[in-house]
């Protein structure tokens, strides 16, 4: 809302709009009487001041946001307020059907036998206000629902809501849900409050959250009454959220999901503060749970939890920590309930980790530095159970951690202090992002002109970015996207799939400075086997940790508008294949850290695509070379859910690599390996340090990606992995439940030391590690209910 227009209304309306909303942002639970009673002139003075505060840039701005592969790309409406669809913020008014007409707007995908859709992207924005909400809100594919974050907006249950959640992210139809969980990709939502507290009957959800990757949930606080509970999540394959507050419920999260990353929670008053139903992994950092009875359970009847990981977190005032029904021996399946707890203080808690009746490890007032239970492994390739504390084989690399020892944690910037001036958009400095322009030259001035101070910020309007060779960014640059603005290689620079070349390249190698870059996704049209997608070279100037970082930064290669490399042209399936390889070979290699880079990279995802996502959800071969190298010999990187799916060589490779903390990593081998055979249809390049696959000599489940390789590297930390392969030939008949096998190996450790995995797990793959060249930890002594999971091994 341009601030001209809030001026124009009465003051009295103005100050009964926000009265409600600061004060319920302040108190939740304050009624109306209590509330005008402690109305003081200074109360109206920061009310006011707040209103001002809110007119946060972002809304205010010109919106030339373009769904560039929309069938109507100048109608389509990418950017929406839902007070331009009716909805009024004034906390009376039953604003449902105004937000649900904000979201819907635009022929979406969802209710209509749509599965997913990327051409149909909308940034939903609600101004402050307190929003009345009768029925579930049903929020569509490729949404992001964004509150003011100076002022969060309120979404209040009516007290006779009826639905599933105040906003649910995959609406169910007589049982059958509008989106497959595993693929519910581009989601977010952020800066907002849901609150259920007047909501009569039932158990009032605050928000279903049933998605993928490439999700978030960010600067969300919940509040509900004892029967409630803030966000309802079943399943799915995830997925990022953090700097969340739960206040009160049966529970304060209800959860489940194949693998997720939470960071930053914090939980007060609720019966359980996390009830887990299920899950193949979770790593939760910085969790801060209070005055709960239970802390976090996850002893589910049917052992349908796999692990967990707490790191540099605080339980106070609670009953039991952690509620799992592990036993110190003779467990089924072997690893099931794998947990470790890394730096986690306990402040007046009854049970740190108990079943319920008994203790298995005791609680008080106290820190638990390292414990776990689950299996364990060391170099000499023995597996043990374990369940105590665990020997660190290593200290924690200072380079990661903050001043008070914990890993460094550093959210997305919100950047709520900007002036009109600072925002360059590139739309307005000559870019077009139709997808049909080559936008090289405009976006490499950009760069130059804007670029290197600090103070600006470059704002890529949302739109397909076409680039044709490679893009220098200075260090000292922020960069942000428009629900993740599409970053597109596309020229014969980048055809030369054994000569590779940078798409956007950030900084210099030796430059330190600082870049932020934000909601952008790499892809490319067509087959573009030499482009390496996003090369950063910069590092974090001294004393300045975690300067370089990357949010909600995306790769997607095929699979989406413009990639070209649909079913027609790269189908996929076990009879059908690309009649031209050359045109899938989608890139060299989706981000490459250089060797003198630091940088902290959270919720990202290096997709090479599977499946189409526009019109047609069919199959597709896409054929990329890499996915995420690290290769910084100091570091520090940090990478806060950080997937990699489909490559050829590797998901991950580390090498020559130090001082890296990687939360919550999860890869998949490609579907169609091993026809054909890794590395086809791409060469090894020694200088690349590309494993060459000779000794598998041509066996099938060895002639498949690598999961993770870490070469000569050190001091590297890994909490939470799931590198897993599911097919042989497009077939998962070799899964088997788990019990089967795809693929040889997963995880490779080469002339390394000071390497720790906390709770590893892998799917269908033999060896769960080979170390130097000598495979172990079979996955049939580290069974779990689906995965197979090592909760600590450690090569010293
Ligand atoms: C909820 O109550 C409001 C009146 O407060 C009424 O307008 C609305 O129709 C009711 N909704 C439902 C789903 O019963
Ligand atoms: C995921 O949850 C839905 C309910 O929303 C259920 O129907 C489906 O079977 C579940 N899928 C998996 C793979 O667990
Ligand atoms: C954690 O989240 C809260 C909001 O819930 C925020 O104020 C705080 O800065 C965050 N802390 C960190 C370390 O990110
Ligand atoms: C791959 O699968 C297809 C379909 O099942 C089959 O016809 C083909 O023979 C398989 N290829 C190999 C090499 O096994
Ligand atoms: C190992 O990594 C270090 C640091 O990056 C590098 O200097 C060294 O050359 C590497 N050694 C080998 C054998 O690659």
């Amino acid at each position: 809302m341009p601030s001209h227009q809030s001026s124009s209304m009465s003051s009295k309306g103005l100050l009964a709009v926000t009265l409600v909303a600061v004060l319920a942002v302040l108190t939740p639970s304050t009624n109306a009487t209590t509330a005008s009673r402690r109305m003081r002139m200074s109360d109206i003075e920061t009310i006011e001041r707040r209103q001002a505060n809110s007119e946060w840039w972002q809304a205010g701005i010109k919106h030339q946001g373009i769904a560039a592969h929309n069938d109507n790309p100048t109608g389509y409406k990418v950017f929406r307020n839902v007070k331009d669809y009716g909805a009024k913020g004034d906390g009376s008014t039953d604003d449902t059907e105004a937000i649900q007409k904000a979201i819907a707007d635009g022929n979406r995908c969802g209710g209509n036998g749509c599965d997913s859709s990327t051409i149909t992207p909308a940034f939903v924005y609600i101004p402050p206000g307190t929003y009345k909400v009768s029925k579930a809100i049903n929020v569509h594919w490729y949404s992001q629902i964004v509150g003011d974050p100076i002022n969060r907006p309120i979404l209040k249950g009516a007290p006779n809501f009826s639905g599933m959640a105040l906003l649910d992210a995959d609406p169910s139809v007589n049982g059958v849900s509008w989106y497959v969980n595993q693929n519910s990709f581009f989601r977010s939502v952020r800066n907002i409050v849901l609150d259920t507290t007047d909501v009569a009957n039932g158990n009032p959800t605050g928000l279903h959250w049933q998605v993928s990757q490439a999700t978030s949930l960010v600067n969300v606080r919940f509040v509900q009454g004892p029967k409630g509970q803030g966000i309802y999540m079943e399943n799915g394959s995830g997925g990022f959220m953090s700097d969340l507050e739960f206040i009160g419920g049966k529970f304060g999260a209800y959860m489940g999901n194949q693998q997720f990353m939470s960071r930053n929670l914090t939980f007060s008053g609720c019966e359980t503060g996390i009830g887990m139903s299920w899950n193949w992994h979770w790593t939760f950092q910085g969790l801060n749970i209070d005055n709960c009875k239970v802390g976090i359970d996850i002893a589910s009847a049917e052992n349908n939890v796999g692990s967990i990981i707490v790191l540099d977190s605080k339980f106070s005032n609670t009953g039991i920590a952690v509620k799992s029904g592990r036993k110190a021996t003779g467990n089924t399946p072997t690893a099931v309930n794998s947990v470790v707890l890394d730096n986690v203080e306990l402040n007046n808690v009854q049970t740190a980790v108990g079943d319920g009746s008994s203790a298995i490890l005791a609680g008080g007032s106290k820190t638990i530095d390292l414990w776990g239970q689950g299996r364990q492994y060391d170099k000499s390739g023995a597996g043990t159970d374990v369940q105590g504390d665990l020997k660190r084989a290593f200290p924690k690399p200072k380079a990661l951690l903050d001043q008070k020892g914990r890993i460094l944690q550093r959210s997305r910037p919100l950047y709520t202090d900007l002036k009109p001036a600072q925002i360059i958009s590139v739309r307005d400095q000559g870019a077009k992002g139709d997808g049909k322009t080559d936008d090289t030259a405009a976006i490499q001035k950009i760069f130059q002109t804007y670029g290197g101070k600090t103070d600006n910020l470059i704002y890529f309007d949302h739109g397909t970015y076409l680039i044709a060779d490679t893009v220098q960014i200075p260090v000292n640059t922020r960069v942000m996207g428009e629900i993740w603005s599409v970053i597109s290689a596309s020229g014969p620079a980048f055809q030369d799939a054994n000569k590779p070349k940078a798409v956007f390249r950030v900084g210099e190698p030796g430059q330190t400075g600082i870049v932020e870059m934000s909601e952008l996704l790499f892809q490319t049209k067509g087959a573009q086997p030499g482009a390496v997608l996003l090369e950063w070279n910069s590092r974090d100037p001294e004393n300045q940790q975690g300067a370089n970082g990357m949010w909600d930064v995306f790769f997607r290669v095929g699979g989406g508008g413009g990639s070209d490399m649909g079913p027609d042209v790269c189908p996929g399936t076990s009879t059908t294949k690309p009649s031209d390889d050359k045109k899938c070979m989608g890139s060299f290699l989706h981000l490459h850290l250089t060797k003198q880079a630091s940088a902290y990279i959270e919720n990202s995802w290096a997709w090479t695509a599977d499946h189409h996502l526009d019109k047609v959800f069919n199959q597709v071969t896409v054929y990329n070379g890499r996915g995420i190298l690290n290769e910084a010999s100091q570091g520090p990187v940090w990478m806060y859910a950080a997937a990699a799916e489909h490559n050829v060589f590797y998901q991950y490779q580390l090498n020559g690599a130090k001082n890296v903390f990687m939360g919550m990593i999860q890869s998949e081998a490609p579907y169609y390996q091993s026809i054909p055979k890794a590395p086809a249809p791409y060469t090894p390049l020694p200088d690349w340090s590309d494993p060459d696959y000779k000794n598998c000599n041509g066996d099938k489940n060895c002639a498949k990606s690598w999961g993770m390789r870490v070469i000569n590297s050190s001091d590297v930390m890994i909490y939470g992995a799931g590198l897993y392969s599911f097919f042989e030939n497009y077939s998962t008949d070799c899964v088997k439940e788990g019990n089967g096998i795809c693929s040889d190996h997963a995880l490779e450790i080469l002339k390394s030391k000071n390497i720790a995995f906390y709770n590893y797990n892998t799917v269908s793959t033999k060896n769960m590690v080979d170390l130097d060249g000598k495979s172990m930890a079979p996955f049939t002594e580290n069974r779990n209910k689906f995965c197979s999971t090592i909760a600590h091994l450690s090569i010293s």
